[in-house]
C-alpha cells in the first residue's frame, strides 16, 4: 500500500511518501520514498515561539513546493503531463481552498501538469495543534483525495509519535534509494512517554490502536518549559536544542571546575499520580535570574540544572508507571525526545530496575515533527480497523486527544 502523508499542525510543513507492507502480527515494513521537511522555525525565531497565523500562511505557501519535491524525488512526477480538473471537480476545490488563496493558486498551476501518482491513501493530521495550521494541512489533503480520487485517513499527531518510536532503521535490506524501517512483533502492555512541545502525557496501550491516557501535564508542556525558560535565558528558539548545547557545555566545565550550586525543584515528582507540572519549575528559574547577569557560566549552569530537574521528574514517573502497569516496553517519542540526556537516562533507569523491558526511542530523524509518522500511522489504521472516512466530514481539532 502506498500513503502520501501530510503533516502541518504546528511549524513543519511536511510530506511523506511511504511503502508499506505487512501485519502488525507478523511484523510492518515502511520503504521511505520521500520525507521533506520544510521548517518555519527562522520564521517564528523572532516572536520566541510559533505564531498561529504566520504558520498557516506559511503551509499555504509552501505546501505545493514541498509535495512537488516528494513526488519527484519519489519518482512519481511525470513532467509535461495534462492532467485535466473537470469544473465541476475545479469548482469544488475552489470551495475547499477557499481560505487559502495562495495554495489554491498553486494548486490549480501545479496539479494539472503531473500525471496522478500512484497512491492509495493520503493520511493526515487533524489534530492536535493549531487549528489554523491543521486547516491547511486538511484542505488540501482534501483537494488532492478529490483530483486523484483516492481516501483520505486522517490522523492524530501523538498516535503518530507513539508509532514513529517503535521504528526501527532496516539494516538487513540493503536499500541505496531509499531507507527501510520496521516495526517488529510487540508485546503489549506498552508504556509511551510522549514529550512534545504541545503535550506531555504517559500513555498505556493494551493493544494496537488502543490507549489510555494515564497522566499529562497540568500546564506547561515539557518542550514548551525549554522553549520559555531558553527565552528568559537569552538562548534561540526553539529552546530544546539551546538548552541541551548550554548543558553539555556546562558539564564540560563541571568536570574541570567545582560542580554546581543553583537547585530547581522537581515539581510532582513525588506527587503518587502520573500528572507533571513544569510551570512552576519555570517561574523557579525566572526568581533565580532575579538581579543576576546572564553571564556565559551562569546560562550554561541554569540550562544544565533545567534539563536536569526535568529529566528526573520525567524518568522517575515513567518509571513508577512501568511498574505498576507492569508493562513490556516503554517507548519514547515527541520532539523533546531529541534530548540525549533524557533518553539515556531513561533507558538506564529502565534497564536497572527491569532488563527485560524493551525500551524504544523515536530514531533521531523522526523525533520532530514529520509526515513519515503519519503514515505509518495511517497505514496501521488501514490495516487493523479498515474504516471509510467521508472527506466532509474531517474536520480540525486543536485539542484533540488520544
Ligand atoms: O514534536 P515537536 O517537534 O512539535 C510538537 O508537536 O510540539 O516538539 C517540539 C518541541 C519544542 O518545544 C523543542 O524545544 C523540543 O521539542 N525539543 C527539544 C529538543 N529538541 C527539540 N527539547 C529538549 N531537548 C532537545 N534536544
Ligand atoms: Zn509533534
Amino acid at each position: 500500500m502506498k500513503i502520501l502523508a501530510i503533516e502541518t499542525s504546528c511549524d513543519e510543513t511536511a510530506v511523506a511518501i511511504l511503502e508499506c507492507s505487512g501485519t502488525p502480527k507478523d511484523g510492518v515494513n515502511f520503504r521511505v520514498g520521500a520525507n521533506i521537511i520544510h521548517s518555519q522555525v527562522a520564521i517564528h525565531q523572532e516572536y520566541g515561539g510559533v505564531f498561529p497565523s504566520l504558520a498557516k500562511r506559511e503551509h499555504s505557501r509552501n505546501l505545493v513546493p514541498v509535495l512537488k519535491q516528494a513526488l519527484q524525488k519519489n519518482e512519481l512526477v511525470i513532467s509535461d503531463f495534462r492532467f485535466q480538473i473537470s469544473d465541476l471537480k475545479k469548482q469544488k476545490i475552489e470551495k475547499i481552498l477557499d481560505r487559502e488563496p495562495e495554495l489554491l493558486e498553486q494548486f490549480l498551476r501545479y496539479i494539472p501538469t503531473i500525471e496522478k501518482p500512484n497512491v492509495d491513501a493520503i493520511a493526515v493530521t487533524y489534530g492536535p495543534g493549531l487549528e489554523p495550521a491543521l486547516w491547511v494541512g486538511i484542505n488540501f489533503a482534501k483537494a488532492l483525495a478529490l483530483v486523484w480520487d483516492v481516501p483520505i485517513i486522517p490522523i492524530n499527531h501523538m498516535e503518530g509519535h507513539f508509532f514513529s518510536a517503535l521504528l526501527k532503521k532496516n539494516d538487513t535490506i540493503p536499500d541505496i534509494q531509499h531507507t527501510t524501517y520496521n516495526i517488529q512483533k510487540i508485546h503489549f502492555p506498552l508504556l509511551a512517554l510522549l514529550v512534545s512541545g504541545g503535550h506531555t502525557e504517559l500513555v498505556v496501550s493494551r493493544d494496537w490502536l488502543s490507549y489510555e491516557r494515564i497522566g499529562e501535564t497540568r500546564d506547561d508542556a515539557a518542550g514548551e518549559a525549554f522553549d520559555k525558560v531558553a527565552r528568559m535565558l537569552g538562548l534561540p528558539y526553539p529552546g530544546g536544542p539551546a538548552i541541551a548545547r548550554e548543558a553539555a557545555r556546562f558539564q564540560r566545565q563541571e568536570t574541570r571546575d567545582k560542580g554546581h550550586v543553583v537547585r530547581f525543584p522537581r515539581p510532582m515528582k513525588d506527587s503518587g499520580d502520573f500528572g507533571f507540572s513544569f510551570s512552576g519549575l519555570k517561574t523557579a528559574v525566572l526568581y533565580a535570574l532575579k538581579g543576576r547577569g546572564r553571564t556565559p557560566a551562569l546560562v550554561a549552569e541554569f540550562a544544565y540544572e533545567f534539563q536536569e530537574a526535568v529529566t528526573d521528574v520525567l524518568v522517575s514517573k515513567t518509571i513508577r508507571a512501568a511498574k505498576e502497569y507492569d508493562v513490556r516496553a516503554v517507548l519514547l517519542g515527541g520532539g523533546v525526545s531529541a534530548n540525549t540526556r533524557l533518553k539515556d537516562a531513561l533507558g538506564e533507569k529502565l534497564a536497572a530496575h527491569d532488563p527485560d523491558i524493551r525500551f524504544a526511542a523515536a530514531p533521531r530523524e523522526f523525533t520532530g515533527d514529520n509526515a513519515v509518522m503519519i503514515g505509518v500511522a495511517a497505514y496501521l489504521h488501514a490495516v487493523l480497523n479498515q474504516q471509510k472516512y467521508d472527506p466532509g466530514e474531517i474536520t480540525a481539532q486543536g485539542t484533540l486527544r488520544m
